[in-house]
């Protein structure tokens, strides 16, 4: 299936698959869709960074490839690894003989062996496949400067096998919560977006796409609630995904009100740090009343 050639399709698409975007994100995406370039989404925690990419895999019958990145990780982790288990039985299957011969052990280097990892998997699949590239800044440098490589060609060599290289490039997004700077040439590659808090308007949209189930009257009062949390001072201010957690632990508990009550008996679904429960506990009225 083609990607569509317009914003408001792609909208129109993303919607149909329980994902809103807003103009910006949706004219961004458009964009690195049909440049084929990588897009690079950064933004609060909880936002619909890592959902954006699954969304879209998922309506326009793209297979979805995650790497997901974090601290220590290294290429044969993200390329490919030999699978050292059935190398060895199949060593040991081999007679004497034939393990003098070179071809069977050459064999032992063939694809048969090979454990594809993601991004092997998404060269080969190519443009069938959204390449997410989860939270790039977990990832150390030298990792970095490694996937800057892959994303600049598409093409990977495997001394034993030779050089694999993708036909026309999947799309490829990539994540980042910005607890590192990522370097500029990387940065230079890529298409970029900033996904902020959504208006509230739009977090309630967003909440009763998610949890058709939900009350609307309910669901207007958390992100109520919840757009004052943010403006607090948090160590860790809730995302969108807090907003649902709240609004879906508050509809399975039968609250049809927000009281300050019903917010503190839940506030673990949307709070989850120990300072940040003492400041929001002390202020539940206000939080709760609108104030
Ligand atoms: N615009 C949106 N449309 C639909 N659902 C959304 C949207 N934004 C956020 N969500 C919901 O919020 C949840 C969290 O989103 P997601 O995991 O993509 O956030 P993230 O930005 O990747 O967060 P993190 O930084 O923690 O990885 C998703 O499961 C999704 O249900
Ligand atoms: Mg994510």
């Amino acid at each position: 299936m083609d990607y569509p050639g317009t914003v408001s399709e792609l909208t129109t698409r993303l919607r149909a698959g329980g994902y809103l975007a807003d103009r910006g994100l949706a004219t961004a995406l458009l964009v690195s869709l049909s440049l084929h370039r990588p897009i690079l989404l950064e933004g609060e925690v909880g936002v619909g960074k890592t959902e954006v990419a699954k969304v879209l895999a998922a309506v326009f019958g793209r297979k979805l490839i995650r790497l997901q990145c974090y601290e220590g990780i290294d290429t044969n982790q993200a390329l490919y690894e030999w699978d050292y288990a059935r190398q060895m039985l199949q060593i040991r299957a081999l007679s004497d003989r034939q393990v003098a011969d070179e071809q069977a052990v050459d064999k032992l280097f063939g694809p048969k062996f090979l454990l594809e990892r993601p991004l092997l998997e998404a060269v080969r699949a190519g443009d069938q496949a959204v390449l997410l590239i989860d939270e790039i800044d977990r990832a150390d440098d030298e990792f970095e400067a490694f996937l800057l490589e892959v994303l600049s060609d598409f093409q990977i060599s495997i001394p034993e096998i030779g050089t694999i290289r993708a036909e026309s490039p999947p799309t490829v997004i990539l994540t980042s919560n910005r607890t590192r700077e990522l370097h500029d040439a990387l940065r230079r590659r890529c298409l970029y977006h900033w996904i902020g808090y959504p208006a509230a308007e739009r977090e309630v949209e967003i909440v009763l796409v998610r949890e058709p189930a939900a009350a609307e009257h309910l669901t207007r009062k958390v992100v109520d609630a919840v757009h004052r949390l943010r403006e607090l001072d948090l160590a860790k201010p809730p995302g969108v995904a807090e907003t649902i957690d709240w609004v879906r632990t508050l509809s399975f508990l039968g609250e049809a009100e927000l009281t300050p009550e019903a917010a503190g008996d839940t506030i673990g679904a949307v709070i989850k740090d120990r300072d940040d429960l003492d400041l929001v506990s002390a202020n539940l009225e206000e939080i709760t009343s609108g104030a």
